[in-house]
């Protein structure tokens, strides 16, 4: 397992077209290494549930599988990267997503230690036949495992489909992850703290294979003290 180096932050950028893992792997990286996870995806479906001025202002975005505007979503990261609960580290999920985005996230970690970026590749018919099986707590919104059969084993809520998962709109989002943020893989590409690997294995293997690549990936950067 990738130690966390005393004094080292630990910060994660994790990259793939919808239904590709990032979620997944990013909540269990961040579990194993007592590390925020931040998921724009996340913060805005909260948003939309809980009715906010920035839920009201994303919904018909998110439904049409479309991005929310760069400002918008910069400054969201922004003012959650201020947090002291990120010094150690962070794993972001589904930011960056815009060249724009990327670029200011460079910005935003100006003295904060090294970032490694994770690719996850998985074949384009494996990811319709995820968004179409996949199930949400329609309160508090987790992905609901296959044991879940009809209840949120958090919280006792209603299993939904999530409401960008309809075949038309995983479509569309597809097209916007090839035309908007496939570029983002070229930015950092040549990157030494890139790395790309296989999400199209199990659960388990892809946390391996996570683990793996980010150990590497930072094991010779500079370090960074807290
Ligand atoms: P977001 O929530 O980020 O959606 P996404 O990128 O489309 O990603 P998904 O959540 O669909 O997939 P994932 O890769 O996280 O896979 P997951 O682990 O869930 O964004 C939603 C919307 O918000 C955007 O469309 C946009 O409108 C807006 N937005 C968000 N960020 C933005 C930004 N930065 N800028 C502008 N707009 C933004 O897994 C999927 C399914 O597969 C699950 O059912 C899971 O159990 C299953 N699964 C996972 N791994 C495996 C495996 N190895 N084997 C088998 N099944 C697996």
């Amino acid at each position: 397992m990738t130690q966390r180096r005393p004094g080292v932050a630990l910060n994660v950028v994790m990259l793939g077209p919808p239904g590709a893992g990032k979620g997944t792997q990013a909540e269990r990286f961040a579990r194993t290494h007592g590390i925020p996870k931040i998921s724009t995806g996340d913060i805005l479906r909260d948003a939309v549930r809980s009715g906010t001025e920035l839920g009201r202002a994303a919904k018909a975005t998110m439904h049409a599988g479309r991005l929310v505007g760069d400002d918008v979503i910069i400054g969201i990261v922004g003012e959650r990267l201020e947090l002291p609960d990120t010094r150690p580290g962070f794993v972001l999920d589904g930011f960056p997503r815009t060249v724009p985005q990327a670029a200011a996230l460079d910005s935003l970690m100006t003295g904060r230690g090294p970032l490694v970026i994770v690719e996850m590749v998985v074949p384009e018919e494996v990811l319709l036949r995820r968004l179409g099986a996949r199930r949400i707590c329609g309160s508090c919104g987790v992905n609901a495992p296959i044991e879940w059969i009809t209840a949120c084993g958090n919280c006792g809520g209603t299993l939904v489909h999530r409401t960008d998962d309809g075949e038309g709109i995983v479509g569309e989002r597809l097209k916007v992850y090839h035309r908007e943020t496939e570029p983002i893989v070229e930015f950092y590409s040549g990157r030494p703290t890139f790395r790309r690997i296989d999400g199209n294995q199990p659960p388990d293997a892809v946390t391996a294979a996570m683990d793996r690549a980010i150990c590497e990936a930072s094991a010779p950067a500079k370090e960074v003290r807290l």
